[in-house]
């Protein structure tokens, strides 16, 4: 299986890794936190112009990690796709730099497509078929993993995603960004019972709910209805106990659609990716759920769970082991579904 360098600037994390065979050599990561935190969001350009700024160092870094020079490498993937547009084009020109410089071929990635692949790192015998929850500051998605590149969306978000919520309602609670973190951990102190809170439910026309979609916007809004009925009221915010309750309900809802998901496709195992799975009660729910339905769930370690480039690389090197690789003229797009991908490469 090839090794490949992967670039990886599709939001708010310059990184850069090599991986091969499954096996990562480095996975270097410079995140931007600090600097969006004041702003309490990712600004697009600000990410882009320290995209610009880190990643020749990022991209050193990491083959000098990896003990590795040119002649080891056997191709170049980079992000192109779902991500800010401005973000990315700094990786894709960075990535058909090098790929000029060295004469390797270029292997564009889907984003989600490389949140997938992290549980080949953590699980380097795991083949397909099987169910991918996809939990990201972006997306909501199960995805039925049949091979690389064949992805088949069940079920996804109608709203917010996952990770927009825990942003959003973090912020309702003055618990900073990014919110997902700061809720996981003071919610370790919390009641997550105090509160009963909607789990948000997509209506069918015929009657019923959808099994599988799912929406957050209406828990974000009891969220906010709660806080200001408290704060109405001259009461101390229990924000503990809120975000206790918040998050075991987003696990809820998450954990219930995906094991019917799992269950009605006869899908035993559930690989789990995005900046959400490092959730604590999302683990631990969906951990006993399974268990209960004799399914193997697979979390990666946290490190692979939020944006990183060895789960771009090892896309790659997916794709590029099966002779894919992606023209010259690679765009940057800012939306792509993913059953789309196989789109990216032009032979
Ligand atoms: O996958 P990711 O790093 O970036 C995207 O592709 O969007 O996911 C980032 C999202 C953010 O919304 C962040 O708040 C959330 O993942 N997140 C978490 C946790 N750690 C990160 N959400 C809940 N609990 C966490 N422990
Ligand atoms: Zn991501």
């Amino acid at each position: 299986m090839a090794t490949v360098l992967a670039i990886e600037t599709s939001c708010d994390e310059t990184a850069a890794a090599v991986v091969k065979k499954r096996h990562i050599l480095s996975n270097i990561v410079a995140s931007q936190i600090d600097i969006h935190r004041p702003y309490g969001g990712v600004v697009p350009e600000v990410a882009s112009r320290h995209h610009v700024e880190s990643i020749n160092d990022v991209v050193a870094e990491a083959l000098s990690q990896a003990k590795t020079d040119w002649q080891d490498i056997d191709g170049i993937a980079v992000t192109c796709a779902p991500g800010l547009v401005g973000a990315l084009l700094v990786g894709l020109t960075a990535a058909k730099t090098l790929v000029m410089l060295h004469h390797k071929p270029l292997i564009g990635v889907h984003h989600l497509e490389g949140h997938i692949c992290a549980s080949y790192l953590q699980n380097p015998d795991l083949v397909p078929p099987f169910l991918c929850l996809l939990v990201s500051g972006g997306h909501t998605s199960l995805i039925q993993v049949e091979g690389c590149g064949q992805y088949h969306t069940l079920g996804q978000t109608r709203d917010d995603a996952a990770g927009e919520a825990f942003d959003k309602v973090a912020r309702l609670l003055d618990l900073g960004y990014p919110g997902g973190p700061a809720i996981d951990r003071i919610a370790i102190s919390g009641n997550s019972q105090a509160f009963n809170l909607p789990e948000g439910k997509i209506s069918l026309p015929e009657g019923g709910f959808h099994p599988y979609d799912s929406s957050f916007s209406g828990l974000k809004t009891a969220v906010l209805r709660l806080v200001e009925s408290l704060r109405q009221r001259g009461e101390d915010l229990p924000v503990a106990d809120i975000a206790a309750s918040f998050q075991h309900t987003v696990a809820k809802a998450l954990t219930r659609r995906t094991i019917n998901c799992a269950v009605d496709h006869g899908l035993f195992t559930i690989a789990v990716g995005g900046g959400v799975a490092a959730n604590s009660a999302l683990r631990d729910q969906l951990s006993a759920a399974a268990q209960k339905k004799n399914l193997q769930v697979l979390f990666p370690p946290l490190s692979l769970c939020t944006d990183n480039a060895a789960m771009i690389a090892c896309a790659g090197a997916e794709h590029l082991d099966r002779g894919h690789r992606s023209a010259l003229t690679l765009a940057a797009l800012s939306r792509m579904p993913i059953s789309k991908v196989m789109e990216l490469y032009s032979g």
